[in-house]
């Protein structure tokens, strides 16, 4: 695992406030990689992962769901509006929180989705009420995924799953070049640390959980950060970041070091999917 250790729970919290207006003029309304089988656009390519997620985990329509890390609430509405969930989107963002309900309000939905502003870290939902946890991209921002994942278990009603995709560290041993590659990604985008594939199969695992899916998907997804590069040249998204604050400029300026990670191995993109055993009591 890749530990960095100056990253503050409150720059994580400010980051997402003001960047989330980066993400949606820069990407689209999910806070997540698209994920290409072959030319698609962008915005095609975000429902893309959005979907293999859903149709590996095999969420079934009208699921309770709790969608951890939610952004925008992109991955909450498509669940919702797809599959008819339940679901309850959870973000340390007060202004994202604010945004998804927003945006939810707009949609047709036979159970509209919720959104609550808080801490994944502190927050308790009662035992085996969820058909599904689902997160994408927000446990790389935790600071102690092994507690996370026992509590996030225990919510799973047996026979439900935990769906997941993170950006990870590359296996270990990894070359001092990779390590440095890697520290300097979580620098940039505020990841106290990143686990590997093995990291997550050992915390999910040690939940009493059984990882059925585990697949690297690397090469399907990174083509997310060229594009973003691009757009940032050719708008004038790096002036306003210059005004909001130097935090703002140093997330801008680490696609390239993203890209280097993964060229070199030193991170990987993951999917998992583990499944809660019918005979669970826990
Ligand atoms: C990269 S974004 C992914 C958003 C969303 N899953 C999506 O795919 O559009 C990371 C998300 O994790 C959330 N996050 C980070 N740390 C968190 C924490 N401790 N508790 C709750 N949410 C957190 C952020 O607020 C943000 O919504």
């Amino acid at each position: 695992m890749i530990e960095c250790e100056n990253i503050k729970k409150s720059v994580i919290q400010n980051h997402y406030d003001v960047s989330t207006l980066f993400y949606r003029l820069l990407w689209g309304q999910h806070i997540h990689h698209g994920f290409w089988s072959a030319d698609e656009s962008p915005s095609i390519a975000q429902i893309q992962l959005t979907q293999e997620l859903a149709k590996l985990a095999g969420i079934q329509r009208d699921s309770v769901v709790y969608d951890i890390g939610c952004g925008m609430g992109g991955s909450s509405r498509w669940l919702a509006k797809n599959l008819d969930c339940r679901v309850t989107g959870v973000t340390l963002s007060p202004l994202q929180r604010f945004w998804a309900a927003t945006e939810s309000r707009l949609g047709q939905y036979k159970t509209r989705p919720k959104f609550l502003r808080a801490d994944a870290e502190v927050i308790d939902f009662p035992a085996q009420s969820a058909n599904a946890v689902w997160s994408i991209e927000c446990t790389e921002h935790l600071f102690d995924k092994p507690a996370f994942f026992a509590r996030a278990a225990r919510w799973i009603k047996p026979g439900g799953c935990f769906a997941l995709c993170a950006w990870l560290a590359g296996e270990s041993p990894m070359t001092d070049t990779q390590i440095a590659e890697a520290t300097k990604v979580c620098e940039g985008m505020f990841c106290p640390s990143l686990g590997s594939q093995s990291d997550y199969v050992s915390w999910f695992e040690k939940a009493g959980l059984e990882v059925r899916v585990k697949t690297i998907c690397t090469a399907q997804v990174k083509q997310t950060w060229e594009i973003c590069r691009k757009r940032v040249e050719r708008t004038g998204v790096r002036y306003l970041a210059k005004v909001l604050g130097k935090n703002h400029v140093l997330f801008l300026d680490h696609f390239d070091a993203i890209l280097n990670a993964y060229d070199s191995g030193a991170m990987e993109y993951g999917m998992f999917v583990a499944s809660k055993p019918d005979s669970s009591n826990n």
